[in-house]
């Protein structure tokens, strides 16, 4: 009888615990990969091979125009001042070249940051700080992250949240109405 009672005990302890795990397993491992759908950039373009490479400064590619709008990603007409042909042994370089450059399309990169379409954003009134206040340090990376799309909401995981924005305009006295961003 006694025994019984122990191994019916550490049966239940055992039942509890892989419950305990399985769990932990959904929470941490199988919803968020049921949440996010992981997506590649269409082209493997590497930030390190260009900038550090190259020489190239940030805003060669990323630059403000003369009435201060921001001119956000670079189209063929930059990329083509050096790759209006294939120069390398890199596939990337080359599907870029023979399926976009020489096709005349523009790359539709996917953008880390953007925001829900009720929210208004401009560079503009935020020149004044690094690029890495707000976006992921891709100027290091030799290959773009990957990207991850909410299958529900359809925005990206890197997403700025509101509290973000807020807490940055509430440490410099800048107004957070609800109109400053919602328009
Ligand atoms: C040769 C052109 C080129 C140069 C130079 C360049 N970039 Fe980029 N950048 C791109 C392209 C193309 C993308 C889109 C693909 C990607 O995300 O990797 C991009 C994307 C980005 C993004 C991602 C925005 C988002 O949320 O998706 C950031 C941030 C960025 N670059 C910062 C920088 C910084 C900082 C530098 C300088 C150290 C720099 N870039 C230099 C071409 C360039
Ligand atoms: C100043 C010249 C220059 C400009 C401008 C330039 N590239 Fe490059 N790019 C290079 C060189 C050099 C390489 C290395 C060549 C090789 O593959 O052997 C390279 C490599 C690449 C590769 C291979 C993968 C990698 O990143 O190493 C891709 C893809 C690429 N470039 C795309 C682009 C795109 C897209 C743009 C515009 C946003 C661009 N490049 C602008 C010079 C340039
Ligand atoms: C204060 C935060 C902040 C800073 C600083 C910032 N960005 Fe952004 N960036 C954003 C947000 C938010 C978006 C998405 C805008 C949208 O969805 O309309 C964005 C979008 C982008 C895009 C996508 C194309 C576009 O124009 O929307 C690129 C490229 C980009 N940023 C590059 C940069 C670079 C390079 C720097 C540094 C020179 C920089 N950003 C500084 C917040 C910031
Ligand atoms: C790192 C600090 C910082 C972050 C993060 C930040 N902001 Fe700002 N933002 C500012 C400052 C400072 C100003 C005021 C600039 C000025 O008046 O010149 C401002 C001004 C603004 C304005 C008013 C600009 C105009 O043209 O009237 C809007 C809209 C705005 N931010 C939206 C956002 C949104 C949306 C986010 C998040 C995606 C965000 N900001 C994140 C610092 C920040
Ligand atoms: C400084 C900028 C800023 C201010 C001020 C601000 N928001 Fe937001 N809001 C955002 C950003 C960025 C998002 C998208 C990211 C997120 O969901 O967190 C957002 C998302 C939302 C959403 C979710 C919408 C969706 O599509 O998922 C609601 C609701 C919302 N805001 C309401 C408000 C209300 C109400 C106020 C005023 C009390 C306010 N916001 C003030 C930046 C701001």
């Amino acid at each position: 009888m006694k025994e019984m009672q122990i191994v019916r005990q550490s049966g239940g302890a055992l039942a509890f615990l892989a419950g305990v795990l399985a769990a932990l397993v959904i929470g941490w491992w199988i919803f968020p990969q049921v949440l996010f759908s992981k997506q590649e950039q269409p082209i493997r373009f590497s930030h390190q091979v260009h900038v550090v490479g190259q020489d190239m400064a940030c805003d060669d590619c990323h630059f403000y125009r003369e009435d201060g709008s921001f001119a956000g990603l670079p189209t063929n007409e930059k990329c083509g001042e050096c790759h209006e042909d294939v120069m390398g042994e890199d596939p990337a370089e080359e599907k870029y070249v023979t399926e976009y450059y020489q096709e005349g399309k523009e790359v539709p990169w996917l953008i880390y940051q953007y925001q829900p379409d009720n929210v208004y954003f401009s560079h503009n009134a935020h020149q004044q700080y690094d690029c890495t206040e707000c976006h992921p340090n891709l100027a290091d990376n030799d290959s773009p992250p990957p990207y991850y799309r909410n299958r529900i909401s359809g925005y990206s995981k890197d997403t700025m949240k509101m509290w973000r924005c807020e807490r940055c305009h509430a440490q410099n006295h800048v107004s957070n109405a609800c109109y400053v961003c919602h328009k």
